[in-house]
């Protein structure tokens, strides 16, 4: 600028940084079939990819990051495909809890632990307790999650205070239902990006992403890095998030 000031900043400008990003990590299958690559190769890549974001979200200014790592409808894929996506948990909980700790992060886990491997129920106690007071950043992950299980397991529990007569069944209302969810006191994500082009949730947070902004990146997830983060922000903070009222409000 001619005169020495600093430019004003335009709405493609915009970088305040959602406070809680969900990535439904989708294209580990594919990219490795691009490859010629057996589909554990994929996954395998898929965790390098995770690594770098968990820390190139933390970078950007975000608290919250929610992966979708393993679903309730995944238990459909061939045994072996469920192995090694189970191997990559225990090894990525072995290899990288210490890291997280030492760089304050908190891991929470969302999902339903009954049917789980005893030794993997263990290693996700132990994440959770190990990071329990740590608060620079919360990564949760969310293993043999599906949305409308963990909306009626809320709805179970509900009714089971109603049926000992703990609960006036008249008094529930969203935010009383909301507060019986695997994390309740996690924000609803602001932003919620699916990688490899499907655009759908995919039974992924549905109840929480009620006022999410949804991104959809083209990439497969073992491309996806801090530049596809970044850019995926930049599309975010071009939404106008109004929240059902008139006027733009910001989500944090
Ligand atoms: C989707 O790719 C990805 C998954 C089913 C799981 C995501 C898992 C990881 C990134 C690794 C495991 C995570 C942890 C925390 C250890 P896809 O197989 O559906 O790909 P496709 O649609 O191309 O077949």
């Amino acid at each position: 600028m001619s005169n020495g000031a600093m430019p004003l900043p335009t709405d493609s400008d915009r970088t305040e940084a959602p406070r809680h990003v969900a990535i439904i990590m989708d294209g580990n299958g594919r990219w490795a079939a691009a490859r010629g690559l057996p589909r554990a190769e994929g996954h395998r890549r898929g965790v390098e990819a995770l690594r770098k974001v968990v820390r190139a979200a933390g970078e950007l200014g975000i608290s919250y990051l929610t992966i979708f790592s393993f679903s309730s409808e995944n238990w459909t894929r061939p045994a072996s495909e469920i192995g090694d996506l189970f191997a990559l948990l225990r090894r990525f909980i072995r290899n990288d809890l210490a890291t997280l700790h030492s760089d304050g992060v908190r891991v929470r886990v969302i999902g339903e632990r009954g049917g789980l491997e005893s030794d993997i129920t263990a290693m996700l106690t132990e994440a959770e307790e190990l990071t329990r007071n740590n608060n620079r950043f919360t990564l949760v992950v969310a293993f043999n999650y599906g949305s409308r299980q963990e909306i009626a397991h809320a709805a179970q529990r509900l009714a089971q205070e109603v049926a000992a007569g703990k609960r006036d069944a008249a008094s529930i209302d969203a935010d009383t239902l909301g507060n019986y969810l695997d994390a309740p006191d996690v924000p609803d994500p602001d932003l919620i990006i699916r990688t490899s082009g499907e655009q759908r949730l995919s039974n992924f947070l549905m109840w929480q992403a009620a006022y999410s902004e949804l991104v959809f990146v083209p990439i497969h997830w073992p491309d996806f890095d801090k530049a596809a983060l970044e850019g995926a922000i930049k599309e975010y903070a071009t939404r106008e998030r109004r929240f059902g009222g008139l006027v733009a409000k910001t989500g944090s």
